[in-house]
């Protein structure tokens, strides 16, 4: 029989929402490529994040900064020192080291970066001049990381490129452990709200020797994956280390002080995200069509929340060869699309098959155009969780579905 593990990675590869990367030469091990489904899916989560910790807030400065940075750069960090994994008795740097430039004496050793957070530090100054921000603040962003995973495995959970989305958050020494404990909370939160299974979330308080280079006390928040108990998300206290060693420091204009400010850190993996959610939202059940007590036919759907699903919407005919049924339905298509996105049109197949496929990628709801509305202008909605149908007037679609959103 087909595990958990194997069913999420045959349905997201055959629908559409991660393939293998560079499959047609044979895959290149630690990579994947998010096909249409994947894609949207990622957009939502980043977008839902970009929400949640940035632009809702007084306190948080947005960035995208640069993916190569200079050798200096993870000196100061200790990248280059620690960031390693011990490998055949030796110890080996799993960054990703170029040259930027082309004529050898002009170029430079250059490493894509690890992690986000040098790219908050090296911009520490540079927003505090802009914006002049009062501690405590944070400089957050989203964007691609590198590591050269000595064994990239388990799908999307150890790959060696990946979205991170991360932010610094800046505070005096004193007060480390009151925004230690309020992120904590903040990252709690963002669980509940993104959908993944709270019950198969736990805190793992990581142990003194095992602590990154640069952080003092570190939680982890691990899932329960289909393949053991791993991290999903991480909160360090990383000190000062960073911002120290960057010699860098923060004047308050009304103390009159200056200091150098520590930092809480909570970090989230958008991959493991993406890869958290499809196993919360995997479900199998039996339909029984409404009418009847039994006879019910098995799928597969996705629960996701509406805000986290690739198509928020489907817009059905009930047959194909009728053409008032098709144009009503196109002309109920472009109305719905105007306002929810992304919605498809799907009238390829019997609706029973219709309604399944849309089960399949976590489509919240599908309207059905019929011979009813060509009498009185309503349609039928189908809810994807309960299969229940309701009928509803064509001019309430937009401000009913926004509503249950
Ligand atoms: N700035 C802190 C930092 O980078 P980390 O625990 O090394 O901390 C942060 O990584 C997050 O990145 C992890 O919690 C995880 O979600 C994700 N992550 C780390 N390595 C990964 C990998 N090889 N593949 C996919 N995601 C990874």
């Amino acid at each position: 029989m087909e595990s958990k593990m194997e069913k999420i990675i045959s349905l997201a590869k055959r629908r559409g929402f991660i393939y293998p990367g560079s499959e047609i030469y044979g895959g290149l091990a630690g990579t994947w490529d998010y096909g249409p489904l994947g894609a949207n899916m990622l957009y939502n989560i980043k977008e839902a994040w970009w929400k949640k910790f940035v632009i809702s807030r007084d306190d948080m400065f947005g960035i995208a900064s640069s993916i190569m940075m200079p050798e200096q750069v993870w000196v100061a960090s200790g990248h280059l020192e620690h960031f390693t994994d011990p490998c055949e008795g030796k110890k080996f740097n799993t960054m990703f080291k170029s040259k930027a430039g082309a004529l050898k004496d002009e170029t430079t050793d250059v490493y894509l970066r690890p992690e986000l957070a040098q790219g908050m530090f090296v911009n520490f100054k540079n927003v505090i001049d802009s914006f002049h921000p009062r501690i405590p603040f944070g400089i957050a962003q989203i964007g691609r990381c590198f590591r050269n995973e000595i064994s990239p495995r388990d799908f999307l959970f150890r790959v060696r490129e990946f979205d991170l989305m991360e932010f610094e958050y800046f505070v005096r020494e004193k007060d480390w452990k009151k925004y230690f404990e309020y992120w904590k909370k903040e990252m709690r939160d963002w669980i509940k709200e993104t959908g993944i299974d709270n019950e198969k979330i736990h805190e793992l308080e990581v142990p003194k020797n095992e602590l990154a280079h640069y952080s003092k006390r570190t939680i982890d928040f691990q899932y329960d994956f289909p393949f053991g108990r791993k991290e999903l998300y991480g909160l360090a206290y990383r000190t000062d280390h960073d911002l120290k060693n960057h010699k860098l420091d923060y004047y308050d204009e009304e103390t009159k002080e200056k200091f150098i400010p520590h930092v809480i850190e909570p970090t989230f993996g958008a991959g493991r995200t993406l890869l958290a959610l499809l196993d919360s939202a995997f479900a199998e059940d039996e339909l029984v069509p409404p009418g009847r007590d039994e006879g019910g036919e098995k799928r597969v759907f996705l629960r996701f929340k509406p805000h986290i699903a690739p198509v928020k919407v489907a817009v059905f005919p009930l047959l194909k060869n009728k053409p008032d049924i098709i144009k009503k339905a196109k002309e109920v298509y472009d109305m719905v699309r105007k306002e929810i996105q992304p919605a498809v049109f799907d009238d390829n197949g019997n609706i029973g098959k219709r309604y399944r496929r849309q089960d399949e990628i976590g489509t919240p709801y599908c309207i059905t155009i019929d011979f009813e509305t060509l009498d009185n202008d309503t349609v039928t909605i189908r809810d994807r969780d309960t299969g229940k149908q309701e009928r509803m007037e064509i001019k309430d679609i937009c401000f009913k579905l926004r509503k249950k959103f």
